[in-house]
């Protein structure tokens, strides 16, 4: 070691310890001085670090746990590894385990010059090894404590096992149930994505980001990718700029508000413009007007994907173009690692974007705590005690139960009698693996609580059960396209026989756990296979069917709506979706979920959503020609956005407002009185719409402003007040300005989007 290096060193140790005694000093809610103190921290190791190591800190890629010694086999691993520990990489991503995060960890703060950390990332979407329900299916709960909860469980799982940072909340809005990543998101509502938003960021990050248990959660994918042209993955995205302000923006400007760790670019380009090297997104909108102070990280190999695009002539210029516009880490890409060097050689000022990128990753590993102990993650004991608890286990229960929705329930055969004959029918029966969903991090296949073995422990009666039909066929896992069997009738006789014979039929039916998510998007979202085949059959020897549809997407369900008397929307529920369910056939719990999605009644209304324009022929009613429709189906959705039933009925009556006039100032309150008219205790999600009648651009006929959970008891009522302020009534205009426009708006307070009180007010200036 020559001179110079050992003096380097001793500022290294003496940093380090002066950094961890300023951390214990500085323990206090004080977040300025906290900041100003981590920001001196940043400036002070950013000051010994060479352009190569800068720029280390900028590459991303994904490693396993070939990593976790020094005998890499393969040149591929070789190389991984020496970038690993020469300071080449700043973050991984898809290494787990306290053990193996902390070998890892090991190997770059012995061998790299600066021992700067690593970050370790993963994917925990909707769960880590205990698995919630799908995020969609999440957001029916409209239960934000929940969602909270939810992720800040699933956070102390990953960190539990050596993660810090998670790429999630996934908070596209969409309005395409054939794009299969719907599941991962919060449905087709700007409001209520926003408020789901900022409880999963609250969830995952908690109080502080350097509390063991929290992680550093990530707004994906910045922007508009639920907006993909035809609803394939990874497609064109043409988008207007009132739509991409108002409806794709609320809840990536709620994320920045709440302090979201990071950010993640879109695959998808924007009228021309990849996402990841889009300067109007990522400087003028995220930087500029949002004052985001984070870390944006491309998406996999997003930064080497503009060659694709055709946007960039290769990877070079693809790096260039995407550090200019603020994309601070290269995911799985190597276009900074290969390329930023000689671009600053060419370009000496791109070196202060690479400035302004390691200084935001700097300041992340040292608010995640990782500079006072790089190991404080990788902790063998809590992971043994949190990993998939009992305690984690129960709370996926209640948020099954909560966001399960029931569609149909006809005569009330719902819930049914513990004492009824019943069958078991369906290829989803039976499935512990299709309810753990798409996402499922590091969940063991086929862990969940199946349906059949929820409904033997809930009812007394003994269930019988037929599969009826295979839904794929072969291998099914989250690298193959799955194959769905069309072809093999041999189970239809006995389930025939079987519902022949049984009172009740309760038929599990949907999509695979690999049918929706990255990469599964459909061009029919009926039920796949022969599952509508053989509904059928049973249909013709016992009507009492309960159609139980466990699902990533909304489906189309014309011919079961039409002829089946219950409909229950299970998604894929999670580790404790079987019991669940069972729960409310039996009526142990009541459903209280309700649609975040439209289901459409056909694939060709798709895209459906509720708060669409008016257009310039709106049609009122059917026989209209020359206005907006489709000649060969109505143009309401099936269920709408925000619909749901109960076992029980809620009345609403008495709406009032505060006055039929408020200024820019005021704040309008809105009553209401809810009772319980039925014969269960319940919960009911009361939703309040905004109309804005005119405005200097067309705005959406109706749009959420607020909603309410509340549990009544039989005969129980409750008045609700809501307070609406200009906030609310404020949209983004022609110029891109926030504002309320004065007028008469319309304020609707009701069960679902379709069923609302209303009443009129002016805003004046
Ligand atoms: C997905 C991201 C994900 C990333 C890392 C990409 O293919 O689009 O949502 O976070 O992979 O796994």
């Amino acid at each position: 070691m020559n001179h110079n290096n050992l003096i380097l060193l001793f500022s290294v140790i003496f940093f380090l310890s002066c950094t961890s005694l300023e951390t214990n000093e500085l323990d206090s809610s004080f977040t300025i001085s906290q900041n100003n103190s981590i920001s001196k921290r940043v400036d002070s190791i950013f000051e010994l670090m060479t352009l190569k190591e800068k720029i280390g800190q900028l590459n991303q890629y994904s490693v396993g746990e070939e990593m976790t010694g020094p005998n890499q086999n393969n040149d591929y691993s070789k190389q991984r590894y020496n970038q690993l520990i020469n300071g080449s990489v700043g973050s991984v991503l898809n290494l787990l385990g306290a053990e193996n995060t902390r070998l890892v960890q090991q190997q770059v703060i012995e061998n790299s010059r600066l021992k700067i950390p690593l970050i370790f990332a993963y994917d925990v979407i909707h769960g880590y090894k205990t698995m919630f329900p799908i995020p969609l299916a999440e957001s029916c709960s409209w239960d934000l404590k929940l969602m909270e909860k939810t992720a800040k469980t699933s956070a102390a799982e990953a960190a539990a096992s050596g993660i810090q940072w998670t790429f999630a909340p996934m908070i596209d809005v969409s309005r395409d149930a054939r794009w299969g990543r719907v599941m991962e998101g919060a449905g087709e509502d700007p409001y209520l994505g926003a408020q789901v938003a900022a409880a999963r960021i609250k969830g995952f990050q908690g109080e502080s980001l350097s509390d063991s248990l929290s992680i550093a959660a990530c707004a994906k994918h910045f922007a508009a990718y639920g907006f993909v042209e035809s609803g394939k993955d990874y497609n064109t995205v043409n988008i207007g700029q009132n739509t991409l302000m108002n409806v794709v923006m609320p809840p990536f400007k709620m994320a920045a508000k709440n302090n979201v760790a990071t950010f993640m670019n879109a695959f998808n380009d924007i009228d021309g413009i990849p996402a990841t090297a889009n300067i109007f997104l990522l400087k003028e909108i995220l930087r500029e007007q949002w004052n985001y102070q984070g870390v944006v990280v491309s998406d996999w190999g997003s930064i080497g994907e503009m060659v694709n695009h055709r946007y960039s002539k290769d990877l070079k210029q693809a790096a260039h173009q995407a550090i200019i516009a603020g994309c601070d880490i290269d995911m799985e890409s190597q276009a900074y690692i290969k390329h930023l060097n000689d671009l600053v050689v060419q370009y000496p000022i791109i070196e202060n974007e690479i400035n302004k990128a390691v200084k935001r990753i700097l300041t992340l590993k040292f608010k995640l705590g990782l500079f006072d102990d790089p190991y404080c993650y990788s902790s063998e004991t809590r992971e043994k005690k949190l990993v998939g608890s009992p305690a984690h286990l129960d709370l996926a229960l209640e948020a099954a139960l909560k966001s399960i929705v029931l569609l149909k329930n006809e005569n009330q055969l719902l819930p049914l009698k513990k004492d009824q004959k019943i069958a078991l029918i369906g290829p989803l029966a039976n499935d512990s693996d299709a309810p753990l969903g798409n996402w499922r991090a590091h969940a063991s296949s086929n862990s969940a609580i199946n349906l059949l073995d929820g409904m033997r422990t809930v009812f007394e009666s003994n269930i019988t059960f037929a599969k009826g039909c295979e839904l794929s066929i072969g291998n099914n896992n989250f690298f193959e396209e799955l194959k769905i069997n069309n072809s093999d009738y041999s189970g239809f006789k006995q389930a025939v026989d079987l519902a022949s014979k049984s009172e009740i039929v309760v038929m599990a039916l949907g999509e695979p756990a690999y049918m929706s998510g990255e990469g599964r998007s459909r061009s029919n979202i009926d039920l796949p296979g022969l599952q509508l085949e053989l509904l059928k059959e049973v249909y013709k020897v016992n009507k009492n069917i309960v159609l139980i549809l466990m699902n990533g997407r909304p489906l189309t369900i014309p011919w079961e709506y039409k002829n089946i008397p219950a409909i229950v929307e299970a998604w894929h529920c999670g580790s404790r979706s079987g019991d669940a369910i069972a729960q409310i056939l039996i009526g142990d719990y009541n459903p209280s979920g309700k649609l975040t999605m439209s289901f459409p009644r056909n694939v060709g209304q798709v895209p459906i959503y509720y708060n669409k324009k008016t257009t310039g022929r709106p049609s009122s009613g059917p026989n209209q020609v020359f206005y907006v429709h489709h000649s060969d189906v109505d143009n309401d959705p099936l269920f709408p956005f925000g619909y749901g039933l109960s076992y029980t009925q809620f009345q609403y009556s008495e709406m009032k407002i505060s006055s039929n006039e408020i200024h820019m100032k005021d704040t309008l309150k809105v009553k209401i009185k809810v009772q319980n008219i039925g014969d269960f205790p319940g919960e009911e999600i009361v939703q309040l719409y905004i109309t804005d009648e005119f405005a200097s651009i067309t705005p959406p006929e109706i749009e959420l402003k607020g909603f309410q959970k509340i549990s009544l008891a039989v005969g129980e009522t409750k008045q609700l007040e809501f307070n609406i302020t200009k906030e609310d009534l404020s949209f983004y205009n022609k110029q891109n300005i926030f504002i309320a426009e004065p007028g008469n708006f319309k304020v609707g307070v009701g069960t679902n989007s379709r069923v609302l009180d209303v009443m009129a007010f002016n805003l004046v200036q």
